[in-house]
């Protein structure tokens, strides 16, 4: 019976064998053009919203590997381009709906290009209605639930040359077995959940990513195995609420256990997670943490707001005591951890009094970061129907205020590291300031130092010399 019921939330291995049947399909298509070519069909994928769609990216880009295609970074040679959308804000779908009007020209000059939209925004109705009437030129579109079946759809469109535009996000399961093209050699996202079952009041993510579903304990062991032998240096385990991994399953198997196990595996590397709810962010987690060989010293937190009233208004079922529980244990138990959270800014109804909770439970929280945000009403979201929404330039005028707070706790937590020697993971050359390396330590935090080609993807001890609101800067110790 328990057996027959995990089996049900898998895609079945008859379902992933057809799908590689149509990858072959593509495959020998592809084949043919580079005959005909003398170069292979060039794919392009570009990814917003989270770390979650990033993961996911990762399987079309494997996927579409796999079908014979070569990734490139520029849409203007790609034969097949894909835009992974994300929905959690107005700003992401407007700007996933302006990129994929860029590329009407690009479909104007090459008829042949295939345009695919899938990700979170097209999952809702009415963005579904937007690409089937105002941009027909896009081929494929599909939600969230069906990117293992990328090949048949794309088998399909180049079959018959039809539109396909699949809306019927009923099913939600886990696939096993999709091929994975990682962007990074060194850093590297494992999923352990898909889906959310919280309903945050102004979140639009349950509905868009189906319930929680866990993945099974032994595919998530294999697969960082698997990383930690080829070399991967930082792992990051992802779910919308970690904390949630293996309720689904009905055993007695929590994400803490989870980590315990992975924590086993031999090796010289980092574990990350993200995110954990703090409604259920347990004692047991945080122990766990604590006495780890491979467990980062870094826990991120969304508080959301530190108002008892709002934090109710927003469904988050816990209120700031408890919030603030958590973090004083943390501390607790590992005084040099790195504590990051997310923060929404004018909640429907937020008063001024409610605002400046907030900014006292930031005062109280010292965190070393933390992302904020504007709050982007979602259509269908309960949140998005109440009344007294804030005006936007009072969400502006308050979020201008809360960055000034935190940035005066972040460089206070930045400062004292100026003389200590941290533990760097380097990514190379940095991205914003060419005459510098950059990294991230164990708790995330960014670290520029002059460095060697050669110490991309390795672990340095970097001497911290400034440590400034944003970012840490030092010296290699060779
Ligand atoms: N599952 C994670 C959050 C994922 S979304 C968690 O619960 O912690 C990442 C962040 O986006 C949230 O923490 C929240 O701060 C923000 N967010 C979500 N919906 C939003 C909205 N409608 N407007 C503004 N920010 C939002
Ligand atoms: Fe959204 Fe809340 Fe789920 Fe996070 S826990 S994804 S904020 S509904
Ligand atoms: Fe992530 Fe955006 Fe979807 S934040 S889960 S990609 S709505």
């Amino acid at each position: 019976m328990e057996e027959s019921r995990k089996k049900s939330r898998m895609v079945s291995h008859e379902e992933m064998e057809r799908q590689r049947e149509y990858t072959a399909w593509i495959r020998t298509e592809n084949e043919r053009y580079f005959t005909e070519n003398g170069c292979r069909p060039r794919a392009f994928v570009l990814t917003l919203g989270c770390q979650q769609n990033e993961a996911d990216s990762e399987k079309l880009a494997g996927m579409a590997m796999a079908m014979g295609y070569e990734m490139t970074q520029t849409p203007e040679e790609a034969r097949l381009i894909m835009v992974n959308t994300c929905a959690i804000r107005e700003h992401a779908e407007q700007r996933a709906l302006s990129l994929v009007g860029q590329y009407k020209h690009l479909k104007a000059k090459n008829p042949e290009l295939v345009i695919v939209i899938c990700g979170c925004m097209v999952v809702q109705e009415h963005r579904i209605n937007d690409i089937k009437f105002k941009y027909p030129y896009v081929d494929i579109l599909f939600g969230t639930s069906s990117i293992h079946r990328f090949p048949e759809l794309l088998c399909e469109k180049l079959r018959r040359g039809r539109r396909i535009l699949r809306s019927d996000e009923t099913e939600y399961l886990v696939a096993e077995g999709i091929p994975v093209h990682r962007e990074s050699g060194f850093r590297a996202w494992v999923s352990v959940m898909y889906g959310c079952n919280n309903f945050c009041s102004y979140c639009i993510v349950p509905y868009v990513r189906g319930r929680e579903r866990s993945r099974k304990k032994e595919e998530i062991v294999a697969e960082v195995r698997k990383l930690v032998a080829e070399g991967y240096r930082d792992i990051t385990l992802l779910g919308q609420n970690v904390n949630s991994y293996g309720k689904d399953g009905g055993e007695e198997y929590d994400f803490a256990d989870l980590l315990s196990e992975l924590d086993e595996i031999e090796g010289d590397y980092w574990l990350h997670f993200m995110t954990s709810h703090p409604k259920d962010a347990s004692r047991k987690l945080i122990d766990v943490m604590a006495s780890s060989k491979h467990i980062a010293r870094h826990f991120h937190l969304p508080m959301q707001s530190g108002s008892d009233r709002v934090l109710k208004a927003m469904n988050r079922r816990y209120d700031f005591e408890k919030y603030i529980g958590i973090v004083d244990y943390i501390r607790e138990k590992m005084p040099d951890a790195v504590i990051t959270s997310d923060i929404i800014v004018g909640f429907p109804e937020e008063t001024e009094e409610d605002f400046e909770a907030t900014l006292n439970a930031l005062r109280r929280a010292k965190f070393d970061m933390i992302y904020s945000f504007l709050y982007s009403p979602r259509k269908g979201t309960p949140a998005a129907q109440m009344e007294g929404q804030i005006p936007a330039e009072e969400k502006s005028r308050r979020f201008d205020r809360l960055l000034a707070v935190q940035n005066e706790i972040s460089l206070a937590s930045n400062k004292p590291l100026e003389g200590k020697t941290l533990r760097v993971l380097c990514d190379g050359i940095s991205k914003n300031n060419a005459s510098f390396y950059s990294g991230r330590c164990e708790g995330g935090k960014i670290v520029f130092f002059e460095g060697e080609p050669s110490d991309t993807g390795k672990f340095l001890n970097v001497g911290i010399e400034r440590g400034d609101t944003f970012a840490l800067y030092g010296t290699v110790k060779r």
